[in-house]
């Protein structure tokens, strides 16, 4: 990394830990006079008054902030005759709900069915301006609710198929939950996790009464994958690598597969001295992305059957690997059912998850939350990164919280150095790299190359260290 990069990945770390203590109490006035006036019966910061039944009493300020009786989420509340309705159903306003209905219910006492209402619901004197915010912050609740998101919590969905992930992401983030709720939430929410089924059809149902803003996926079975994207949900799990194009509600903290790709043929085209021949198992998207990268070794010829490396991008039988010198991410190699062909005395693997040269060390935060687990290795780091990467996007966001602005703050904060994971920024660019990890298998020899990007030149004098 050149120095004003690493100064930059210095600077965003720092912010990432302020902010992560910062306890913001983001002001109403952000959300508008509407929120205000709905939340706490306040406008320009000063209460209002309002009158139970025509010549009842005057009362001010919370007193008469419609969310005390109608609820914080307009959901309805209290009990008999003084039940205030809900005033909005599955996101959206009641249909008769109009500027004109609301200044009927609000100055004559007037309901939207045109009968008198009783006097638990009290008379309002309010400019029309009013009446206009009230009825765009009723909007702005509705759509902040079918993406998961209440005055007072945020709900999160994950499934996680893999016991061993579960067991291990499980307590890290009831940690982070405690480490909030002791800080009083995160901008004063708690935060929910809503465990979905495997099976797609249930997952779905469950989501429709249990609405989330994202999920924190790490692996989900092809069909449950499709249906969950189908419905937009930010996705904020990470290491899963990267093959095909994905929707662009993907936000992953590993380096994505094409970079592998790129580092390890690069690897391949230097060791083999820019000849010879190679084999390359790959999906047909992975192969036409490589292809540049390639022809940059005009000798290095492509064979199906003797090769003297094998480049390996795709799962494959074990007996496909019989080759010299193999080549592929590890997590691949990771997924073998069978022990690795005798025939390979060469192995390359990119490690994503190590760090390169110079990363800070993580913030008292990351350690708190990665805690005794750290042992337990790549995936609960990556686990923590995606924690507080998520918790900074969502504290600069304040109270207005919706999937598209979520997506928008996390790409706002750009090339962001953990000190758990390779420096990492929302969507793949320049600073995605990998570290190459070379096996001699005679010798047992291991070596581990320095970071690198795609393009970066080839490492000068390798270093023997782990
Ligand atoms: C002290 C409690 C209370 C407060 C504060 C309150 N309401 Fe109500 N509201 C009620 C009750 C109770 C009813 C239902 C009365 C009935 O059904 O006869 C009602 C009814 C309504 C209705 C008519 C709904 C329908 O189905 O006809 C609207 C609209 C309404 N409220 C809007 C508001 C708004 C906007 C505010 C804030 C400016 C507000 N209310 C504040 C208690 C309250």
């Amino acid at each position: 990394m050149s120095p004003g990069g690493r100064l930059a990945g210095v600077a965003i770390a720092a912010v990432l830990v302020a902010t992560a203590f910062a306890s913001e109490r983001p002001t109403a006035a952000a959300d508008g006079p509407g929120a205000a006036l709905w939340l706490s019966g306040l406008v320009d910061g000063r209460p209002i008054g309002a009158r139970l039944g025509p010549q009842g009493p005057e009362l001010r300020g919370a007193a008469v902030a419609c969310a005390r009786c109608h609820g914080a989420e307009a959901e309805g509340g209290g009990e008999g005759a003084a039940r205030a309705p809900a005033l909005l159903r599955r996101g959206a306003r009641r249909p008769a709900l109009d500027a004109e209905a609301l200044a009927r219910a609000l100055e004559e006492g007037i309901g939207l069915d045109g009968r008198a209402l009783h006097p638990a619901m009290p008379r309002y004197a309010l400019a029309p301006e009013l009446h206009a915010a009230l009825l765009a912050e009723l909007d702005r609740i509705g759509r902040r609710a079918v993406e998961g998101v209440e005055s007072r919590r945020l709900r999160l969905a994950t499934v996680w198929p893999n016991p061993a992930a579960r067991a291990a992401l499980r307590p890290l983030i009831e940690r982070h939950r405690a480490l909030l709720e002791a800080e009083g939430g995160l901008v004063h929410r708690e935060i929910e996790l809503l465990l979905l089924p495997a099976e797609p059809e249930a997952a779905l149902r469950r989501l429709e009464t249990e609405p989330a803003l994202a999920l924190l996926l790490d692996d989900a079975p092809p069909a449950l994958l499709a249906a969950l994207r189908a419905r937009g949900l930010p996705e904020l799990f990470p290491i899963r690598p990267q093959i095909g194009p994905e929707p662009a509600t993907v936000r992953r903290l590993g380096a994505p597969r094409l970079v592998e790709a790129r580092l390890l043929a690069e690897a391949m085209a230097e060791d083999l001295g820019g000849r010879g021949r190679f084999r390359l198992l790959a999906d047909p998207a992975l192969e036409a992305e490589l292809e540049p990268t390639l022809a940059r070794w005009p000798e290095l010829a492509r064979s199906e059957a003797e090769a003297d490396a094998l480049l390996l991008l795709t799962p494959a039988p074990a007996g496909a690997l019989a080759v010299p010198r193999l080549y592929a991410p590890v997590d691949l190699l990771a997924r073998l059912a069978t022990p690795l062909p005798a025939a390979v005395e060469a192995l390359v693997v990119t490690d994503p998850r190590a760090l390169p040269p110079g990363s800070p060390a993580p913030s008292e935060r990351a350690r708190a939350l990665v805690g005794e687990a750290e042992a337990a290795g790549p995936l609960v780091r990556h686990a923590t990164a995606a924690l507080l990467l998520l918790e900074t996007a969502l504290r600069r966001l304040g109270r207005d919280v919706t999937r598209a602005r979520l997506l928008g703050a996390l790409d706002e904060l750009g090339l962001v150095t953990t000190g758990l994971v390779p420096p990492w920024s929302s969507r793949p660019g320049r600073e995605a790299g990998a570290a190459l990890l070379r096996l001699d298998r005679p010798s047992g020899a291991r070596r581990v190359d320095p970071w690198r990007r795609p393009g970066d030149p080839p490492p000068a004098a390798r270093p023997s260290k782990e």
